[in-house]
């Protein structure tokens, strides 16, 4: 750091976020299950209009996002008037953070949390608490215990990363209703469209004042690499991150192909049905060869070792084979590893991988 030059405190306490990796050296087939991506991809549609919008490159996209949030209100039913679109969730996540909490504030998650709540807090100068799980699950009245008159945000991942579990949505409102007056209960809903069902925090955010729910197309729409994330709640907090976004934060491209993907529910149902029989079948394989997990309720699975030894010895065997799953140290699971459910042949490797691995085989 520079004696003179210094960002704002915080800053230089964030520790660098790290993707989970693509590529093994020397291995040219190598699986990704780092990333908690779709196997499948993207619908056909939302490819198509992709390529379509490469004809409008030249023209600034709308700022008011109109047709894809009114996309997003069709399929969901939930009122457009209520719905911001960001890059990403984690840029939903950001301006919630940069909007209502700074320095002396307290933000709150749990102890397993997705890591972007303690950046984006550490970002605005704000103070990060992470409250204890209970057996990888969201503990709420650990979380009550936590807060007080500094809490300005509580975020909930529901499915949580990297931990798979989640809470009934009548503790979520358990939660909203016993938080201090001035805080927002957030639902990220990331992983809400693999849970058949669940409505990812909707009704809650339609409802309570204190309830906001972010969503991304990054996970089961298969648009990682495109960033678009939306999220939904109160008037009174959507008045005020439309304040803070910045105008042109989301391309045609990104709109465009967004509202293709969210009106093709056939492919999203697909998917959801897909994942949910090999999600099953890989816990089922790798707890009969002494890996046990929770039961997840996600598009990965938080596969448990003996001791952190173990998990970084299987990481690497994995590895040496080009399948690429994701530690967890940085999440406080040094014993874990989180692996995305791939499509049939890639779960059948990496579960026959880790029978060898446990049968003690060497690469
Ligand atoms: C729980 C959770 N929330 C939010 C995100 C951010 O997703 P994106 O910014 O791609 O929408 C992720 C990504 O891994 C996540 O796991």
């Amino acid at each position: 750091m520079n004696d003179h030059i210094r960002p704002q405190p915080g800053i230089m306490e964030i520790a660098l976020y790290e993707g989970g990796a693509s590529h093994v050296a020397g291995v040219t087939d190598a699986v990704k299950l780092s990333s908690n991506e779709n196997p499948f991809g993207p619908s056909d549609k939302a490819k198509e209009a992709f390529t379509r919008a490469a004809h409008k490159l030249h023209r600034y996209p709308s700022t008011d996002h109109a047709s894809l949030r009114q996309a997003i209100g069709d399929v969901y039913k939930l009122d457009p008037a209520q719905i911001i679109c960001g890059v990403g969730s984690d840029e939903i996540i950001r301006m919630l953070v940069n909007a209502y909490a700074g320095p002396k504030d307290e933000v709150v998650f749990t102890e397993h949390g997705f890591l972007m709540y303690k950046i984006a807090a550490l970002g605005a100068g704000a103070t990060p608490v992470a409250v204890p799980e209970r057996e990888r699950t969201t503990d709420v009245d650990a979380i009550l215990k936590a807060c007080g008159k500094k809490t300005k945000l509580v975020f909930i991942a529901n499915p949580n990363n990297p931990t798979g579990t989640m809470i009934g949505l009548a503790e979520l409102e358990r939660l909203a209703n016993g938080l201090p007056k001035q805080a927002i209960l957030v639902i990220d809903g990331a992983y809400a469209e693999y849970v058949e069902g669940y409505d990812g925090g909707a009704e809650l955010a339609t409802r309570l004042p204190n309830v906001f729910m972010t969503r991304t197309f990054s996970k089961i729409y298969g648009l990682g690499g495109l960033r678009i994330g939306w999220g939904y709640g109160p008037k009174h907090i959507i008045d005020v991150l439309a304040r803070i976004r910045d105008p042109f934060n989301l391309s045609t491209a990104q709109l465009e192909t967004a509202e293709a993907a969210v009106r093709d529910q056939d492919w999203i149902n697909r998917c959801r049905d897909d994942n949910a029989r090999l999600r099953g079948w890989l816990a089922e394989a790798l707890a009969e060869k002494g890996v046990p997990s929770d039961t997840s309720t996600a598009n990965f699975i938080l596969a448990r070792f003996g001791s952190e030894e173990e998990a970084i010895a299987c990481d690497e065997f994995l590895k040496r084979d080009g399948l690429i799953v994701r530690r967890v140290a940085s999440y406080g699971l040094p014993h874990c590893l989180r692996i995305t459910v791939g499509d049939e042949p890639s779960c059948r490797r990496v579960a026959h991988m880790i029978g060898l691995f446990k049968a003690g085989a060497t690469a």
